[in-house]
């Protein structure tokens, strides 16, 4: 099947054995994770595949349609709020009840992305409390509009924190320290914590330290999206859950995975998207052109050699 395939679309990289027998010049789209897969994709140049990686996807509004992280994040951040009201022993919504009130439940979103502002929203319907914070002050606005209170350093040097491509950037030291100091007080407060924050190619910042968590309340619920990449919560397992200074931490990975048929069904929607653009009607197989971005973006082999920039 591989020897007559000229597309081969995956969900995440497969190894290059896997791949023996594809034809020199087949197109290899999906989620190739190439930072940290390098091997993988020089074996990918060496089997002359040519390598798309869809996570590179330009934040550009023709590219919207085809991001993959976009669909996929926006699950997670549903899916990471259900999980931590799962785990907290404690109802979401205020209820006024004959027996007394059921004060609501405090949530915090850190990082406020596709995923964080899904968390928010998922909170928001389940009658939570939420606040959220992030170091673009674009985000405020955003927050606002969801019914959440912005947390925010003000009157800082570095707060843009406004990095290439509408990411995020490393952020000054006293900012950190500011930034530190806020999430602080806030925290001893809230009941359950969303982090999110991440900065691509670099490990996730940390955000909550051991010392942090300890000033929460017991029974406390934190969820760290940023798990693999390094965690924003000091102590974090990814894939497991632990429970530190009776705060129940749980470092969920590919958590979109566990809304499966959704998943497939909006990456599956990103993939024939990003195929639709390139199409070639005469060719009848989609043409990549050196000079469009999309292609530029999400390439990383070509003629048996790794041409990313990004890679460089
Ligand atoms: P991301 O997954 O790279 O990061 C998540 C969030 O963490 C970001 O909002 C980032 O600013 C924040 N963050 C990083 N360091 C932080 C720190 N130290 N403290 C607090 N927060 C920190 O971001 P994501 O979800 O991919 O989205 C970023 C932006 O890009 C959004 O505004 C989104 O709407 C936009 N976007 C545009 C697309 C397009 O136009 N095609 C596609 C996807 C996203």
């Amino acid at each position: 099947v591989l020897a007559g395939a000229e597309l081969i679309l995956c969900v995440s990289g497969p190894d290059a054995v896997s791949l023996g027998g594809a034809a020199r010049g087949a197109l290899l789209a999906g989620m190739l994770d190439p930072f940290r897969r390098g091997d993988a994709v020089r074996s990918y140049a060496e089997a002359g595949l040519e390598a798309l990686a869809m996570e590179w996807m330009p934040r550009i509004t023709r590219a919207q349609s085809m991001d993959v992280l976009s669909s996929q994040s926006n699950l997670a951040g549903y899916k990471a709020v259900i999980d931590a009201a799962a785990a907290y022993g404690r109802a979401f919504p205020m209820m006024m009840t004959a027996a007394g009130t059921v004060s609501p439940a405090r949530v915090f979103v850190m990082g406020v992305g596709v995923a964080g502002l899904q968390a928010i929203a998922t909170a928001r319907r389940l009658g939570a409390q939420v606040s959220a914070t992030d170091v673009r002050s674009a985000t405020r606005e955003q927050i606002q509009s969801l019914g959440a209170k912005p947390i925010f350093v003000e009157g800082v040097a570095g707060i843009e924190g406004e990095g290439a491509g509408g990411y995020a950037g490393e952020t000054s030291e006293e900012y950190r320290r500011a930034q530190a100091e806020l999430v602080s007080t806030h925290l001893a407060k809230q009941d359950i914590v969303i982090t999110t924050a991440l900065i691509p190619g670099r490990p996730a910042p940390r955000l909550i330290s051991d010392e942090q968590l300890r000033s929460m309340r017991t029974g406390s619920v934190v969820v760290d999206l940023a798990a693999e990449a390094g965690g924003n919560v000091e102590g974090v397992e990814p894939g497991g859950s632990v429970v530190r200074h009776g705060v129940t931490l749980l470092g969920p990975v590919q958590l979109a995975r566990s809304l499966a048929s959704d998943a497939s069904a909006l990456y599956a929607r990103n993939l024939f998207n990003f195929l639709s653009a390139l199409w070639d009607k005469e060719a009848g197989r989609p043409v990549l052109s050196d000079e469009d971005e999309i292609v530029k973006a999400v390439r990383l082999t070509r003629g048996g050699v790794v041409v990313s920039e990004r890679l460089g």
